[in-house]
């Protein structure tokens, strides 16, 4: 089986790439553009796998680069995770979103279009394009119901409005064209080399540092956690079994709110450092993000019982390893905090 996976180098691209290539044996080929998020150090241990192949390149680059992928690497499957992924940059910044987010996912489904055409009608029939998508597009939820894939989208913030665009593009696809797209839409994602931006991550190193931890208004918004290695499993499967012009949602039943994540974070690194905590008195309040959706939270009984997929990690085993692996791999994240990003506040403009 040959994998074209776009973002491989980020977080989610790379738990996938390290199960597809060890776990699966399938033959991968990563397409990525190496942006600040991208890190080839997360692809360590498959690097030199003879089932592996690297190739740095932008998405948006249709006419060179894209036809020239899918004509010399000839994929059975595509799974499309390069993305813009943080809502607080695209807040200040939404340029870089509607290019990679929506003409990145035009340029990548008009290519593999082109490609799929000239394919003889086994390999037609066989072939299937994964569109990578986020919860986000539903929109914010209030204290009761979850997120189907019957429900109608409602993004917030440019990231999300930019993958919604997407996920229409790559439906359009499907029925314009009968490209044999699948499109997942998962909770948020946290495990080990989650780029030091996001809540978890970000928690874990300002806390291990002494750094204020920064709860973006009173910390009671909820999200719905997913361990990162649960979801690599289930965008395989969907990939190699959904059906073509279905959605899929993702999500393992663990919502919870920020506030009580980020003591959950200082509880264990206080079992850890017990002469540096209590770790919950660095917690700080801040101003609030702009636009921010009060909770997310979904319903995976349809990935469930026509998949057979199941969440492995639940929120207590997934936080415990996460915490333990940012203690453990110091050599992964303190670059990145030295000369990527130093954990600065995000998203947030005058006027608001
Ligand atoms: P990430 O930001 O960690 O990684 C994105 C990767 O895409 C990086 O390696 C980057 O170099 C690459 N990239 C960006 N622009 C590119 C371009 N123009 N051409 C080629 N490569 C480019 O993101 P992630 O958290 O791993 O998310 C992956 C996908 O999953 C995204 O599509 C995101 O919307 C979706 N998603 C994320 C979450 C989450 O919790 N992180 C949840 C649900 C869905
Ligand atoms: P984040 O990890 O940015 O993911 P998303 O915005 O895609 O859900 O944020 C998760 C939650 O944590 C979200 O409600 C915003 C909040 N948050 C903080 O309270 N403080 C922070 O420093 C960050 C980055 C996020």
């Amino acid at each position: 089986m040959r994998i074209l996976v776009t973002g491989g180098a980020g977080f989610i691209g790379s738990a996938l790439v390290r199960h597809l290539v060890s776990e699966i044996g399938a033959e991968v080929l990563n397409v990525d553009a190496l942006t600040y998020a991208g890190n080839l150090a997360s692809l360590k241990s498959v690097e030199s796998a003879p089932n592996y192949q690297f190739l740095q390149a932008d998405i948006c680059d249709r006419a060179r680069m894209m036809q020239e992928a899918f004509a010399s690497f000839r994929p059975d499957i595509v799974m499309h995770l390069a993305a813009e992924s943080h809502v607080d940059r695209s807040i200040s910044g939404a340029d870089d979103f509607i290019q990679t987010n929506i003409v990145g996912t035009f340029s990548l489904l008009d290519a593999a279009r082109h490609y799929w055409d000239g394919l003889d009608a086994r390999r037609k029939s066989a072939f299937r394009f994964l569109h990578v998508s986020t919860d986000e597009v539903y929109g914010s939820l209030g204290d009761e119901g979850l997120f189907e894939e019957t429900t109608p989208y409602d993004p917030s913030s440019p990231y999300s409005a930019s993958k919604a665009a997407s996920d229409h593009l790559a439906i359009a696809w499907h029925r314009t064209y009968g490209l044999p797209v699948v499109v997942s839409n998962c909770s948020n994602n946290y495990g080990p080399f989650h780029f030091p931006e996001k809540l978890i991550p970000l928690m874990i190193l300002n806390a291990l540092e002494g750094k204020p931890l920064p709860v973006y208004g009173n910390g009671a918004n909820v999200r719905d956690w997913l361990y990162v290695e649960d979801h690599a499993r289930a965008l395989f499967t969907i990939a190699s079994r959904g059906r073509p012009g279905e959605k899929y949602n993702v999500g393992g039943r663990n919502e919870r709110r920020n506030i009580d994540v980020v003591h959950r974070i200082c509880a264990i690194l206080d079992g850890v450092y017990s002469d540096k905590g209590p770790h919950a008195r660095l917690i700080t309040n801040v101003t609030d993000r702009p636009g921010h959706d009060a909770r997310y939270a979904i319903d995976a009984s349809k990935l469930e019982s026509e998949l057979g997929w199941k969440a492995q990690e639940t929120f207590e085993t997934g936080i415990e390893k996460t915490v333990h692996w940012y203690l453990e791999n110091e050599w992964w994240w303190r670059p990145l905090r030295e000369n990527v990003y130093s954990g600065e506040r995000l998203g947030v403009f005058k006027g608001r």
